[in-house]
């Protein structure tokens, strides 16, 4: 019998992380690494990592600088993610006692990479030795990922499509996670199938532009299914009850997508749909490829599907050139959607993207103003959305447990945390919650109903 030996991973950033640190766990168990909760003592350390806004690529240096005193030898360091990609030679020169630095798109060589680690180690005298791999490989990853290993409880991510060309001017992604990929639809429903024999009932479809998705038909069909034709086919699996995707794009919100919400039960009544501005001038200095006016005709469509479709969008303020009116006419848009919840952010210059060379940055302060007139308002929007819930009966997945003794936490439909105290049956179970109290962050109230169970 294999010793076991243990695996640490620390996530930031995105969702699309999260699922890619459960994949790099599944490459890994056969080769004998069990999951732990502390880098202390782990025979393998990896920090996914992002590198979306400067703070969280800074956090990922000051980590380092925490583990390295854990850091024996036995223990393999690796930096994967996207900090791994942009900033790899960097980081072998900064932190010489990384062993390993890998992008996104080449986890499923770490075996080989661990191996090469280890092989590497007794030889290595100094800095700049490390394993280094930061190419796009022609192959793609996902031909080459084992079925899952772990566990996913009721509810799970499936990436379903990578990369971006969009080439907003503020965004590293096109450049850490490469050009769209979609996969195939038979991969995509033979990995979900699996995962709701396993008692998945909720499906979270992951794709940095999801809903750009043309991944090849399936069914002996010729051609390239989009997002809505691929949750129908997905729909048909018994059990999958809930199917959510993200993050979306504007320009590829299509007909067949905006209907899927209407005809398929089983697609959320949430949509996030990041704007980052309402501004038409500040729009098109970031290469949104898309208007302000087109963003709300597609809210208005959507609305007439599914009336009571939640949203949820990204806000970036201080864009460089962005002036009072303009971040006006943000909030004003803001006031006209309504939304059930969003992420904001200052703008943070990336190196490499055309927004970080634009004349006209805004200064610090008045990026802090405008995000915190921003999100009071947002903030604001969010506690009328709970607020409008309270009397209403809401199913809710129970898929979390919470902090203290015999109190579960999981979502409605519209994304909103309900907390709930009850036995341990309940544990992912979906249940009708009857809403009693809201707050900005979550709702709470007695269950009066639970599913029966499905078989
Ligand atoms: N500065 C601030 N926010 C950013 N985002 C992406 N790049 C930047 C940046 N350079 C935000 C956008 C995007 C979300 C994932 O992060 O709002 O939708
Ligand atoms: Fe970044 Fe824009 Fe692509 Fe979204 S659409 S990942 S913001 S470049």
């Amino acid at each position: 019998m294999m010793t076991a030996k243990h695996l640490y991973i620390k996530t930031y950033g995105c969702q699309m992380n999260v699922y890619d640190s459960g994949r790099m766990a599944d490459i890994l168990q056969p080769l004998g690494y069990e999951l732990t909760e502390t880098p202390e003592g782990a025979d393998l350390v990896i920090l996914n990592t992002c590198h979306i806004r400067e703070k969280a690529e800074e956090k990922v240096y000051s980590d380092l600088g925490r583990i390295r005193p854990f850091k024996n030898d036995k223990m393999i360091l690796a930096v994967a993610g996207c900090v791994g990609q942009a900033e790899g030679a960097e980081i072998m020169r900064r932190a010489p006692y990384v062993d390993i630095v890998l992008g996104p798109q080449t986890y499923h060589r770490l075996p080989e990479m661990i191996a090469r680690a280890e092989r590497g180690r007794d030889k290595r005298k100094g800095p700049g030795r490390g394993v280094l791999e930061v190419d796009f490989p022609v192959e793609s990853k996902f031909d080459h990922l084992p079925e899952e290993r772990y566990e996913r409880g009721s509810t799970a991510y499936v990436a379903i499509q990578e990369g971006c060309d969009k080439f907003c001017t503020f965004c590293v992604v096109p450049y850490t996670r490469g050009a769209e990929y979609s996969r195939p639809v038979q991969s995509i429903y033979d990995e979900v199938a699996r995962l709701t024999l396993g008692g998945v009932k909720e499906i979270t479809l992951l794709g940095q532009n999801v809903n750009a998705y043309h991944g090849r038909a399936a069914g002996g069909q010729t051609g390239e299914w989009g997002l809505g034709k691929l949750m129908a086919h997905l729909a048909t699996l018994t059990g999958l009850t809930r199917i959510r995707y993200m993050t979306s794009h504007p320009r590829d919100m299509d007909e067949e997508l905006m209907a899927a919400h209407r005809d398929i039960p089983a697609v959320m009544p949430f949509l996030h749909l990041p704007v980052q501005s309402g501004s038409d001038r500040i729009l098109d200095a970031m290469n949104r490829k898309h208007t302000r006016g087109h963003y709300l005709e597609i809210i208005e469509k959507l609305r007439q599907y599914r009336g009571d479709i939640a949203l949820s969008s990204d806000f970036i303020v201080g864009f460089p050139g962005e002036t009072e009116r303009d971040f006006e006419d943000t909030l004003d848009l803001i006031r006209d959607v309504q939304y059930a919840q969003a992420y904001s952010f200052k703008y943070s210059p990336r190196h490499g993207t055309p927004g970080a060379l634009m004349d006209k940055q805004v200064p610090e302060d008045i990026k802090t103003e405008r995000l915190a007139v921003l999100q009071d308002l947002l903030n604001m929007q969010q506690q009328a959305f709970n607020a409008a819930c309270v009397g209403q009966t809401l199913p809710v997945l129970l898929d979390r447990k919470g902090k203290k003794e015999g109190q579960y936490l999981g979502k409605t439909p519209y994304l909103q945390s309900v907390y709930v105290e009850a036995p341990a049956s309940v544990f992912g179970r979906l249940v009708d919650v009857k809403i009693e109290k809201a707050s900005a962050n979550s709702l709470t109230g007695p269950i009066v109903k639970v599913e029966a169970f499905l078989q």
